[in-house]
């Protein structure tokens, strides 16, 4: 039991004090995840003291197991569930949850498309050698030379956002003599997130068409000879744990592609991806086999009821790829006891990094968990916040805990699920360079993103060039304004 009595009143209610602060809850971690006889955390069979020895800290770990058995996974439940009515399934994987020439490497190889949404996601893919006719492109506010290069590529399919896209794309397309196979993103109106969903008629965001507009952009796009219609896309939210939110835009949505099967055929509908991990013990998602399945029963039963044939699905899974593929190691700095009113004092235990390579705690207030990894300790639980060492009081990693009480400067943390919107949001906020990316396979661990210097820093301040100072675009002459 924890010495203070107080602090059940500052815990989160969802947050029960273990009975083991060194326990590892296997939801969160990856399954090569385990505390060694001498106490230190192991990763793929790698301790957490030599990774920090011989990489340092912040470090990012990600197991590559784990993405190419979650990618498997992912594939082989849509494509089940699909099949059970005698449809096809295509998973493409979402890179904006961590992108890396590695990483679309283990994805592709293990079955799965790519969505991408900037030129950026783009170059990677193709550089890593992704086939572009196994790409998808999306994004609200693509750009002409987006669009072009895409074009250019010969990428699969272009999720369509808006009016303005279809008029660009189309253009782009006449212009090289050639046709590009185009879904439209349509707003179903229902928002999932975790276990609750709202639906509304009209849904205040600015991704894609409402579904009172679709069927006039999707008229337009037929009018163009360049672009083939082949579907609609949609994406309703994050981190969802059942299917009652895809159900009810599953409903929707296939009202609105039987509508538009009168006008031609629509071969695929793309029902995104937001399929929910763990990321603290508590956290129970429904295992994507279910969801799968769910998923697909509800369009089925929407088109038996409209009787047209099901249509092939497209889903777009990030963080169910690689979330618990990744845990974070950092560095005990310092630690402080800060007393909080009503006599209740908690725990802050500042790491190393912070917000510039965790940035979701601060952006939408989520929630992860954390281990020390360098011991194993008798220490009773006291509850902490891991705090990082930004200049900002909302720069928190790790909002609430119980860890060992002994915990002290020197130990190693790790925080688990950390391998989507971890790597791909962070930042250089105080110049702090941002750490490298350890991929694990094999009893082996190897760079796959390296880590930034003071120096690729300071490169980049023109202020500290030769060609400081030099004049490169002059005012235009301003006689005859009045
Ligand atoms: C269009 C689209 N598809 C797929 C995803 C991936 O979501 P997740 O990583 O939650 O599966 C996102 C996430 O923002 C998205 O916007």
């Amino acid at each position: 039991m924890s010495a203070d009595p107080h602090l059940r009143t500052v815990a989160p209610a969802w947050l029960d004090e273990p009975d083991d602060a060194n326990a590892l809850a296997p939801a969160v971690w990856p399954a090569g995840a385990a505390r060694a006889e001498d106490g230190v955390l192991q990763f793929g069979g790698i301790p957490a003291t030599l990774l920090h020895e011989r990489f340092g800290t912040p470090l990012w770990v990600l197991d590559e197991d784990e993405v190419r058995s979650q990618a498997r996974r992912t594939l082989d439940a849509f494509r089940a569930a699909a099949a059970l009515h005698g449809a096809q399934a295509r998973v493409y994987y979402a890179g904006k949850a961590f992108l890396s020439a590695e990483v679309v490497r283990w994805v592709t190889e293990e079955g799965l498309a790519v969505d991408v949404c900037s030129g950026g996601e783009l170059a990677v893919a193709l550089a890593a050698g992704a086939d572009p006719a196994r790409l998808g492109f999306h994004g609200n506010n693509k750009s002409v030379a987006e669009l072009e290069r895409a074009v250019e590529v010969g990428v699969g399919s272009i999720v369509i956002d808006s009016l303005i896209e279809i008029e660009r794309l189309a253009a782009i397309v006449e212009r090289r003599g050639t046709s590009q196979s185009v879904l439209l993103r349509v707003n179903s109106g229902v928002h999932a997130e975790t276990h609750d969903f709202l639906a509304t008629a009209h849904e205040d965001q600015k991704f894609g068409f409402t579904l009172t507009d679709a069927p006039a952009a999707v008229a337009r796009i037929r009018e163009l000879s360049g672009l083939e219609f082949v579907g609609l896309h949609c994406h309703i939210g994050s981190q969802i744990f059942g299917t009652a939110g895809f159900e009810e835009s599953a409903a929707r949505l296939v009202e609105l592609h039987a509508q538009l099967r009168e006008g031609g055929e629509l071969p695929v509908l793309n029902l995104g991806g937001g399929f929910g991990i763990a990321y603290t013990s508590v956290d129970d998602p429904t295992p994507i086999e279910q969801l799968a399945l769910g998923i697909a029963d509800a369009v089925a039963r929407q088109c038996e009821v409209r009787g047209i044939p099901m249509p092939n699905l497209a889903f777009e899974p990030g963080r169910a790829i690689v979330g618990r593929a990744g845990v974070t190691l950092y560095e005990v700095g310092t630690t402080k006891p800060v007393a909080l009113d009503g006599g209740a004092t908690r725990l802050y235990v500042s790491v190393d990094g912070g917000m510039s390579d965790n940035a979701r705690p601060a952006l939408y207030g989520a929630e992860f968990s954390a281990r020390i990894a360098s011991r194993a300790s008798d220490a009773d639980p006291t509850l902490v916040r891991v705090v990082g060492k930004h200049c900002e009081s909302g720069d928190v990693v790790v909002d609430a805990e119980y860890l060992p009480s002994d915990i002290a400067p020197g130990d190693l943390l790790a925080v688990p699920a950390t391998g989507a919107y971890c790597f791909s949001l962070a930042s250089n906020y105080n110049y702090v360079p941002r750490p490298p990316v350890v991929a694990l396979r094999g009893g082996e661990a190897r760079v796959i993103v390296r880590g930034e210097t003071i120096d690729d820093l300071l490169a980049r301040d023109a202020g500290l060039s030769p060609a400081h100072g030099e004049r490169v675009l002059a005012a235009p002459p301003t006689e005859g304004i009045a």
